[in-house]
């Protein structure tokens, strides 16, 4: 194919794509079931592992075609296996073998473009995704094939779903922090890729001040940054100052316990951080973890919080997206469609966009949420 036509071809297709969802969004009015409602809800999605996204048949797909022998025969053995995940330590366990099986620029590619599709289907039309590089160069695997299969998937995923994606590197917590300066420096051929770092993995004591070093070196790279502070950690409390004092963060991954402490809500208003909350479930039946969560956004709501639902680790936990989980969080909480759509506006409100492309998203939920009436 001729140069230009090469690179003009997914220029016009995006625009149609784009156009035409567009058109669906202003057209007609917003559905009556809040169900539908929240599925046609244009909304971004902060909060989600590239690892964490792949589904247990796709782990089996990829394992076999890579010649892995496995102790699971089927999805459903894959599944039982995650039953043992029952809080953020036993989860990693898992997370880290099951991600064993990728090895190829496809897989990558896959496991991502997966994921896009399925977002795509409950209104996600812009993603930030964390990726793990250290967990796959331990394994032998090489960086260029890594970020050639994310790169790829995110051109797909715009040329045939018109979803716009990004990458956010996300450190280990549990590693050496000379591990993540070094990633961070053998990552910058690929650093237009990336649109910030992050930090994830379980969370060890005293974290913040571990990485600071290494997140001054991302800003300096010109990168955003934002921190997990998984809910309930022992030092909960002091990990959020940290992330925000120490390591500059602009949104903390989780953040429910924010609401442990008067004066951390009052610095994370005036500070605007976004809270990338996450009400997911395991396969194990965790009694009251949705209520608990869900209770949690909808407070933060009330106080003005910059809070949106992301859907973590889709594929190793109970396959919730974000469709799914805002109308749990709703059904739960028995929220207004005002307070599900102020979720949506939030999570772009926190996404790293110029603000052109902000006022556009959040005149596509207006219009969405007006319909015919008010924009034929
Ligand atoms: N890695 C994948 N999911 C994670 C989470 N929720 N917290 C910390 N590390 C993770
Ligand atoms: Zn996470």
């Amino acid at each position: 194919m001729p140069s230009v036509l090469r690179f003009l071809l997914p220029v016009l297709l995006m625009s149609v794509v784009a156009a035409t969802c567009a058109a669906a969004a202003s057209s007609a009015a917003p559905p009556a079931s809040m169900e539908a409602f929240i599925f046609g809800l244009p909304k971004a999605e902060l909060h989600v592992h590239l690892e964490g996204t792949m589904e247990p048949e796709l782990f089996l797909t990829i394992a076999a075609r890579n010649k892995i022998k496995t102790p699971y025969a089927t999805a459903a053995d894959v599944r039982q296996r995650l039953l043992d995940a029952k809080d953020l330590p036993s989860f990693i366990v898992i997370y880290e073998e099951l991600i064993g099986a990728l090895r190829t620029e496809q897989d990558f590619h896959d496991v991502a473009l997966g994921y896009f599709r399925k977002a795509r289907s409950q209104g996600v039309v812009y993603v930030e995704m964390f990726f793990d590089p250290q967990l796959h160069l331990e394994r032998g695997v090489k960086l260029k094939t890594l970020y050639a299969g994310l790169e790829r998937a995110r051109r797909d995923a715009r040329e045939q779903l018109g979803l716009e994606a990004h990458y956010i590197l996300c450190f280990l917590r549990d590693r050496p922090a000379e591990s993540a300066a070094k990633v961070l420096e053998q990552s910058r051929p690929w650093l237009a890729q990336i649109i910030g770092v992050g930090l994830d993995n379980p969370e060890v004591e005293n974290f913040p001040a571990k990485f600071q070093a290494v997140f001054a070196r991302a800003k300096e790279l010109g990168l955003h940054r934002t921190s997990h502070c998984d809910v309930g950690q022992p030092n909960t409390v002091e990990h959020h100052w940290g992330v925000i004092e120490l390591l500059d963060v602009e949104r903390i991954d989780h953040g429910l316990n924010v609401l442990d402490d008067p004066e951390l809500i009052e610095i994370v208003q005036d500070k605007r951080i976004g809270l990338t909350a996450a009400p997911t479930l395991f396969y194990r039946d965790i009694p009251g973890r949705m209520e608990y969560r869900a209770g949690a956004i909808r407070k933060m709501l009330d106080i003005e919080l910059l809070v949106s639902v992301n859907s973590d680790d889709p594929g190793m936990k109970r396959s919730l997206y974000v469709g799914d989980l805002m109308l749990r969080v709703q059904q739960t909480t028995n929220m207004s469609r005002d307070q599900v759509v102020q979720l949506a506006k939030n999570s772009f409100l926190i996404a790293w966009i110029t603000p052109e492309e902000r006022s556009r998203y959040l005149a596509s939920i207006d219009a969405y949420v007006n319909g015919a009436s008010t924009t034929d």
